[in-house]
């Protein structure tokens, strides 16, 4: 059976054994309204670790838009169910008052890595994945914890946050899972509207497309303006970027430093609103 845990004593005390016997706590931070992608980060850690430990917080914090924090779903009933089936041993779900007594006053700065991509249309809201992620590694101190590459900068960004302030845990990325006509699971994907929930397949079409002419020889130029007239030729969606960057530095790669670009190592990041619904996606080349 699973433990659900509210507060950081409890979840102090459901750990203490576990510690003592040496065991190795994986966690799976996640902001709820679970499908299969956080499944797949749950698959991951019961073949890497003794104790499976889903966080379920939908963080205020790295909310820079408050329409987006009320309109995210809260669906814990189907989450528990979820992931008893998966074989989770704790979920630590806290209350704002349990994770914020009072609001934090420490702030990240990321530089460069927050400067662009969803840094640029999100301000703040690496700061409050910083702020969270870092009090969760603090609060649970795992052996390992697991991030899809679904959320390619959230990545670039962590990792580089355990190396700046010395989290003693080894970080493991899963792949990004997808619907069978290509959309990239999201928690945000059950507020499409059916014709909305058709359109969203630009994303990952055009992440595909853009990947073959790449591949294929094509001017980077080229592609990125091909793209955008897509996406504007779609009434209902609107893009917000449609980038090539380095996938660890996320370094962009621009007309003028393309002949040095080792394509392997790079990945196609976009970000578009279908509806009112914001979608991310990305795709290594
Ligand atoms: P959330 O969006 O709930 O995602 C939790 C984890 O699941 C993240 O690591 C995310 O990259 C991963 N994930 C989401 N969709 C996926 C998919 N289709 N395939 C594989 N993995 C997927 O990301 C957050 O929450 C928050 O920012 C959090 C890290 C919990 C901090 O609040």
């Amino acid at each position: 059976s699973v433990k659900i845990l509210h507060t950081i004593q409890a979840l102090n005390t459901q750990l203490a054994q576990p510690r003592k016997e040496g065991l190795k706590i994986g966690l799976v931070p996640t902001m709820g309204a679970l499908h299969q992608g956080h499944i797949s980060l749950v698959k991951a850690a019961k073949k890497q670790v003794d104790i499976v430990l889903v966080s379920i917080f939908v963080n205020p914090t790295q909310f820079n838009n408050p329409e987006d924090l009320k309109a995210y779903p809260r669906t814990i009933e189907e989450d528990t169910a979820l992931l008893l089936e998966a074989g989770v041993d704790i979920v630590f779900a806290p209350e704002a008052e349990e994770m914020y007594p009072l609001a934090p006053m420490l702030k990240f700065d990321f530089g460069y890595l927050e400067s662009i991509l969803e840094g640029a249309f999100r301000p703040g809201h690496f700061n409050g994945v910083g702020v969270v992620v870092s009090k969760l590694f603090n609060i649970t101190k795992p052996d390992f914890a697991f991030f899809g590459q679904k959320d390619l900068q959230q990545v670039a960004i962590i990792r580089k946050m355990v190396e700046d302030l010395s989290f003693q845990l080894e970080l493991v990325i899963v792949p990004t899972v997808r619907e069978e006509d290509g959309l990239a699971l999201s928690s945000r994907n059950r507020r499409l509207s059916m014709e909305d929930r058709a359109k969203a397949i630009l994303l990952s079409q055009q992440l595909r497309v853009a990947r073959v002419e790449l591949l294929a020889g094509r001017s980077w130029f080229d592609i990125q303006i091909e793209v955008t007239h897509k996406f504007d030729q779609c009434s209902g969606v609107r893009l917000e970027y449609f980038e090539l960057v380095k996938t660890n530095s996320l370094e962009i790669a621009s007309e003028a430093n393309i002949e040095q670009v080792d394509l392997k190592n790079y990945s196609l990041c976009t970000a578009a609103f279908v509806g009112d619904v914001r979608l991310i996606d990305n795709l290594p080349i």
